[in-house]
């Protein structure tokens, strides 16, 4: 099972690490435009086998899509970071054209694989991978529910002095600062958080989650990759091993939650088919209008890319 990870930056390298430590896949394509980059990165990877005890196959390639031919999972990271001040939306004009040309090219040497998408501003950049690659759209879905939901459920377990392992939680909406974590589907092992926090202290981890990216991007001068790099390995994981997991991910929505013709982070099921399944749940008023706030301010950065020049062609 081959498994191409596109950009061999910080999130991509991270990512391709994660899947060949954990035996995701037993080839890893890394490739990236810059020259050598992607093969230092792959060759460094592979002269941990040893040490970390794992036999996948990491091979890097600068450019030379056919290496990438078969793939089960391509997943695109490719795309400048944001800089501190930026929101994701910035860094459309720049990533827009990137998403599409790796798009075409992955998708030509893998026309049946599932399409990870990683670049922001995320769900448009998903959007745009969708209107490149041409196939069904339950095989091109984005990354970013189970990176925000993974900083939600670590700065729970910080608060509450749990393990991580015990904290679920559901987050709904856009990759932005308007995301909608969902404190009524969030438990610690099966209990209700709301019983176990104040809410005002649950509400500052709330607005703490919406900006989570932000917080990193101030501290470090770019973007995360630790969580971002694992968050995509397991999606991939649960694809390439059938595992009908149920995650936020960005999803095209056809009518679910009354939205329609847009990509949204929705729960959804992932198995070798890739979104097998988008869950709907009943939302109360408030929580739909959160909802459909982050979905508009999606729509607003969709019709900035429907607009441009680039994806008429
Ligand atoms: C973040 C970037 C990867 O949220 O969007 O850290």
């Amino acid at each position: 099972m081959k498994v191409t990870v596109v950009g061999a930056g910080n999130v991509g390298a991270t990512c391709a690490n994660v899947l060949a430590h954990r035996e995701i896949a037993n080839e890893v394509v890394l490739l990236d435009i810059k020259d050598g980059y992607a093969e230092g990165k792959a060759l460094d990877i592979w002269e941990t086998s040893p040490i970390n005890l794992y036999d996948s196959r990491m091979v890097g390639s600068t450019n030379d899509y056919s290496k990438t031919a078969g793939s089960e999972v391509v997943v695109i990271t490719s795309g400048l970071p944001r800089k501190p001040g930026m929101s994701r939306d910035d860094l459309i004009a720049t990533n827009a054209g990137i998403v599409k040309s790796v798009t075409e090219q992955a998708i030509k040497h893998s026309p049946d694989a599932k399409i990870v998408i990683v670049s922001n501003p995320l769900d448009v950049m998903t959007y745009a991978a969708y209107l490149t690659a041409k196939v069904d759209s339950r095989k091109v879905f984005g990354m970013a529910g189970v990176l925000d939901t993974a900083r939600y459920r670590s700065f729970l377990a910080t608060e509450l002095n749990v393990s991580p392992k015990d904290i679920q939680a559901v987050l709904m909406g856009g990759h932005g600062d308007t995301m909608v974590p969902l404190p009524r589907y969030t438990t610690v092992a099966g209990i209700p958080v709301t019983e176990l926090i104040a809410e005002e202290k649950l509400n500052a981890i709330i607005e703490r989650t919406k900006k989570g990216g932000g917080e990193i991007v101030n501290l470090l001068g770019t973007s995360a990759w630790y969580a971002p790099g694992a968050a995509a390995a397991q999606m991939v994981e649960a694809i390439v091993r059938d595992q009908k997991r149920i995650f936020p991910s960005c999803a095209w929505l056809d009518g679910q939650y009354g939205l329609k013709d847009m990509y949204l982070g929705v729960p959804v099921k992932l198995g070798i088919n890739g979104v097998e399944e988008i869950i709907e749940l009943q939302l109360t008023d408030d929580e739909k209008a959160l909802l459909y706030e982050s979905a508009n301010a999606v729509k607003e950065v969709m019709e900035v890319l429907d607009n441009m020049d680039l994806m008429k062609s």
